[in-house]
């Protein structure tokens, strides 16, 4: 059965009179990526966490399948959608193997104890991961780049239909980076739906289905395929400086550049 969350016309604002999305749509559908990007303080990540059901819309609608996000308990709804929050600072002393077990609380019947395919299922996120080596390590030990690729274990092991990984590749060096858009993509092809926020315009035009762009106005200033949205107009409006897109090197995808002020040399 397909499974898609279908954001309506999404309006919400932490505080009276300061909108921070204003009518914001998007769906997110098993087997395709979607690319959230857009300038810092747009509303990536409070929408990403109204998508996650982690907070309600002021005005406007999130459906997971036929049923409104909100009827679902919080185990129902982590059955099919993950999130990966943008930074987590551990609260307890755990090892590497213990978060990625955390991922299995919705499947578990009784709090505490592990089955066999509870075991199996993280131990394969580890491998997904490439995370196997630090299985033993304590997670407050980790580097940035080592800590997200454990938590995206974690919520692999949660075994959802749809991830929503605010910026999972922040803190990656170039070569995890790639790796882990690989991973991502080949999630999708087993039927997985993911959303990510990024600022890397150029991961999001070499691996994403489709992109949201919203605007320094909290609005959508685009969405559709990468090279429809990754334009230098689009990108220009929506950031307020002048971006120039042009063809990657080697792959068939727009590649996208910020340009100095005027005079500095670019
Ligand atoms: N918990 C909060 N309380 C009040 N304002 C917030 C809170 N979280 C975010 N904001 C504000 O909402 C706006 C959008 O934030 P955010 O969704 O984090 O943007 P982005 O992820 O695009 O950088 C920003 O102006 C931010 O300061
Ligand atoms: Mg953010």
């Amino acid at each position: 059965m397909s499974c898609q969350l279908i954001a309506t016309e999404v309006s919400f604002a932490y505080e009276r009179d300061k909108c921070v999305l204003n009518g914001v749509e998007a769906t997110i559908q098993d087997g395709s990526v979607t690319g959230i990007v857009g300038p810092n303080g747009s509303g990536k990540s409070t929408f990403l966490r109204i998508l996650a059901g982690l907070l309600h819309p002021d005005a406007g609608s999130v459906h997971l399948n036929d049923r409104a996000l909100r009827s679902y308990s919080g185990r129902e709804r982590a059955r099919s959608i993950a999130f990966l929050p943008q930074s987590i600072s551990p609260a307890f002393s755990l090892s590497v193997f213990e978060v990625v077990c955390l991922g299995r609380y919705p499947h578990s019947s009784a709090w505490g104890s592990l089955s066999a395919q509870d075991v199996a299922v993280a131990s394969r996120a580890l491998v997904q991961t490439q995370t196997d080596a630090l299985r033993h390590r304590d997670f407050g030990s980790l580097s940035g780049g080592e800590r997200q690729r454990v938590l995206l274990a974690s919520i692999l092991a949660q075994e959802p239909r749809l991830l929503l990984l605010d910026e999972p590749t922040s803190a990656l060096d170039i070569h995890h980076q790639v790796e882990v858009m690989a991973l991502l993509r080949h999630l999708c092809r087993d039927g997985y739906g993911i959303a990510l926020v990024t600022h890397d315009l150029n991961l999001a035009a070499r691996f994403c289905d489709r992109v949201v762009l919203l605007g320094a106005t909290h609005c959508i200033v685009a969405d559709g395929r990468p090279e429809d949205v990754l334009t230098g107009p689009l990108l220009s409006e929506a950031y307020g400086s002048t971006i120039r897109v042009g063809q990657h090197p080697f792959a068939p995808a727009p590649f996208v550049m910020a340009t100095l002020p005027e005079g500095d040399g670019s």
